[in-house]
């Protein structure tokens, strides 16, 4: 079944990107590709909202960890948050691939809007310990900003699902691994800080990753930089061969930690469901690095077809 809805995303990606080039006269996506597509609207919508409102659902527990006793005004805005992903999570869970692509559009905006205003309060509290309002509560600056720009990729995906656009391909290439570069990056200087200082080898290999994916964005900026001129097949499949090696490193690693935190076997202040969190986000990191590889390598519709 999770093989299935990966191909079909696989599938929508391809699809959108030949409806990208005949959207010549601004019709929706249902107009003009027939039932494959909207059921692929259906499908990649789904498959997104799942995802990501646990992510978001899981941020507001962990932004709650972190106040001190006295915010309850944030402290009951985090829970609002939870509550309100948390329903999102499990409706999106009884839509199926046959929901009717009107009703998924319509829940999209709602989702949107959900996501709209959760970033609105990770930038305010972002704001609050930056002006040191908040002094002794105990979540790191980058993390709010971090978290924050996790919500405005989700919100984006959303705009970009309802239009019936999502980037051509190699635009897409460059945009989301320049994004979910910088995301793992993040996460290895996260894990080095909330390790316990005594644990010295462990902090070593999660800085040795933190450079590793400084490295690896700055690579991925210059190629930003020199679009469209960069944007030749071979040149973006040797992006995504190197870019997945590290990930997989790094996935590797986080899942270790996970494992060994859920076990105590290691000193740390990092929650076993943030170990598990970020060990979620590399995986979704390499399998849209391997929707790509197979979109420029057209192997989509043979995985399509193969599969019925
Ligand atoms: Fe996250
Ligand atoms: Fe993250």
């Amino acid at each position: 079944m999770e093989m299935m809805t990966l191909r079909m995303t696989v599938f929508f990606w391809h699809k959108m990107s030949l409806a990208d080039h005949k959207n010549t006269n601004g019709q929706g996506i249902f107009r003009m590709e027939g039932d494959n597509v909207s059921n692929a609207f259906v499908v990649r919508s789904l498959d997104e909202i799942r995802f990501w409102s646990r992510i978001m659902k899981e941020h507001s527990l962990f932004l709650r960890l972190g106040f001190r006793c006295e915010d309850t005004q944030l402290i009951n805005e985090a829970n609002h948050f939870y509550a309100t992903f948390e329903s999102i999570e499990s409706r999106a869970q009884a839509f199926s691939a046959e929901t009717d692509p009107q009703i998924i559009q319509r829940f999209n905006v709602e989702v949107h809007t959900a996501v709209s205003h959760i970033w609105v309060f990770k930038r305010k509290v972002l704001g609050l310990i930056l002006t040191c309002q908040l002094i002794g509560q105990n979540n790191f600056p980058l993390l709010l900003d971090h978290t924050s720009r996790e919500a405005f990729y989700f919100r984006n995906r959303l705009e970009q699902l309802n239009a019936g656009k999502l980037d051509p391909l190699p635009d897409a290439i460059i945009n989301e691994n320049v994004f979910f570069l910088r995301i793992m990056a993040d996460h290895a200087k996260f894990i080095a800080h909330l390790l316990d200082p005594s644990e010295r080898k462990l902090v070593d290999q999660a800085r040795e990753f933190s450079d590793d994916f400084d490295k690896l964005l700055f690579q991925a900026r210059d190629l930003d930089s020199m679009r469209p001129q960069s944007q030749t097949a071979p040149l973006l499949d040797q992006f995504l061969d190197q870019n997945r090696v590290s990930v997989q490193s790094l996935r590797d690693f986080k899942k270790t930690a996970r494992d060994l935190i859920e076990a105590c076997r290691i000193k740390s202040i990092i929650h076993p469901l943030l170990a598990d969190h970020v060990f979620r986000e590399a995986e979704r990191f390499l399998f849209i690095i391997d929707m790509f590889e197979n979109a420029l390598t057209g192997k989509p519709v043979t995985n399509i077809e193969g599969s019925h």
